[in-house]
């Protein structure tokens, strides 16, 4: 994997807000941890337009450049990729959409500094890989910009704390792109759960099963995904499924993750496939692969309830995230959609018969953007959904749907799993990110905009 730049401690210590007034950042011990404002709901001034610095234009940067300029009130005003010839195809997609040139950023592992400080850049928008998430984070906030990452959005747990702690000392927003808290099924049973049609809501199920098996040997810049697989054991990309079950059940709004438990089966997926598909002296093949190929997480809330998230990337199997909530009144389950609830609740409600659910509870955000979200694409369109709502709120001033506690809460279950796996399964406390304020915010409410 190729070397890569962090924010040094003094530098994230010396905290650059605005106009470039410096402000002293409280160090990391626990007193000045408690004595920070937060940024739970932050609104900050609404802006007319918004300039989005894009970094990595890999799979994901690029797909991203499409959905941006078909949303009022955006202009990418820069771009940033180590390698030369993905900033110039970027740079093709402006043009192909009749949009000024950006200014460029390549060439070198940390060209990315210069695009953090670019006066003309409100938003860094960072689709880079896993380790340049939050050094990328912390410096766009350190000069002055929201931050807008891809999943998930720390490594390790001071990453994680790194991210919280540089967001309240600038006061500005550090969102994590979960896409799928976007899906027109996940909202639809937001919905249903601030409705009441659940009950009371008591147990959740979430995963990222997706064979990425190919993928990880032969795609990604560098072989980044494949370097985390050779290092690290735990449920490794948690949010895809947890994060709409955190939303479902008000996490860091009522309740929060207070302690999880975490197992890995054997490895075998990668080992077989290096060894079908590459000459016995490929570096793939000798490589030794620490991830087990069934990660299955347990975490158990501050009031109570239960969630069990699971991770393989490794088993010929078919996507699933699972999306299933429970409550004491009946149950939603997803791969295939499918919801009972009481007096009748030991039959499932699904197919045709699911529609008239499916209807009653459509959210508000796809009824006004899900044609259009469809026509731009992102996932079936969920990509667009987060893309247009945040940038909405942007412009608005009003506060994003999913908080810097929500990024490092959420994340954090991975280097979490990791200690738990390392440890034979033993329990794992999970930090307060947001030091008691969970317990008097309301729940995300159904948002619309
Ligand atoms: N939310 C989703 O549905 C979803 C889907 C796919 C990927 N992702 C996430 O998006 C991120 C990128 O994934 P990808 O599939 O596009 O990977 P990728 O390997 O295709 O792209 C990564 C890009 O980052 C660039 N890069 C690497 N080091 C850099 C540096 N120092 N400075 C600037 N650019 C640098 C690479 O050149 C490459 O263009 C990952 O975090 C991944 O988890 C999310």
């Amino acid at each position: 994997m190729s070397a890569t730049p962090v924010v040094g401690r003094r530098e994230f210590f010396r905290v650059a807000v605005g106009a470039g007034a410096l402000v002293a950042a409280a160090s990391q011990g626990a007193a000045s941890r408690a004595a920070r404002k937060t940024v739970m709901d932050l609104k900050t001034p609404p802006m007319e337009r918004v300039r989005i610095g894009l970094v990595g234009l890999g799979s994901r940067g690029s797909g991203a450049i499409p959905r941006l300029l078909a949303i009022e009130g955006v202009e990418i005003t820069a771009l940033c990729d180590v390698e030369p010839e993905r900033v110039a195809a970027a740079q093709k997609q402006l043009e192909t959409k009749q949009r000024p040139k950006a200014k460029e950023y390549t060439g070198s592992e940390e060209a990315w500094h210069g695009l953090c400080g670019d006066p003309n850049v409100d938003v860094v928008y960072n689709c880079t890989p896993w380790r340049l998430h939050t050094p990328i984070s912390v410096r766009a906030m350190l000069e002055g910009k929201h931050a807008l990452v891809e999943v998930p959005a720390a490594v390790t747990l001071e990453e994680c704390w790194q991210l919280v702690e540089t967001a309240e000392a600038t006061q500005r927003h550090c969102m994590m792109l979960e896409n799928c808290c976007y899906g027109p099924t996940e909202l639809m049973v937001l919905r249903m759960c601030r409705e009441g049609l659940l009950g009371e809501l008591i147990h959740g199920e979430a995963a990222y099963i997706h064979d990425l098996r190919a993928s990880k040997m032969q795609g990604y810049h560098r072989f980044w995904r494949l370097q985390e697989s050779i290092r690290r054991n735990g449920n490794l990309y948690p949010t895809h499924g947890l994060g709409p079950i955190a939303q479902y059940m008000g996490i860091h709004r009522g309740d929060r993750f207070e302690r999880l438990v975490s197992m890995s089966s054997m490895e075998r997926g990668l080992t077989l496939w290096a060894e079908s598909h590459f000459p016995p002296d490929d570096w793939r093949r000798r490589s030794r692969y620490a991830l087990g190929d069934m990660n299955t997480t347990i975490i158990r809330t501050a009031r109570g309830r239960t969630i069990m998230v699971q991770h393989d990337t490794t088993s010929p199997r078919p996507y699933s995230r699972i999306n299933l909530i429970s409550g004491t009144k009946g149950c939603f389950a997803d791969y295939p959609p499918r919801l009972a609830l009481e007096p009748d609740a030991h039959r499932w409600i699904q197919g045709e018969a699911l529609k008239e659910y499916q209807t009653k509870y459509a959210h508000p955000l796809w009824v006004r953007v899900g044609e259009e979200a469809k026509r731009v694409g992102g996932h079936g369109g969920m990509d667009f959904v987060m893309d247009w709502r945040t940038i909405w709120c942007l412009r608005n001033g009003e506060p994003l749907d999913q908080s810097v506690y929500d990024a490092a809460g959420w994340s954090a279950i991975a280097p979490l799993s990791e200690r738990s796996v390392a440890r034979g399964g033993e329990p794992v406390e999970v930090p307060d990110f947001t030091r008691g304020v969970w317990e008097r915010t309301p729940p995300l409410p159904i948002v619309g905009g």
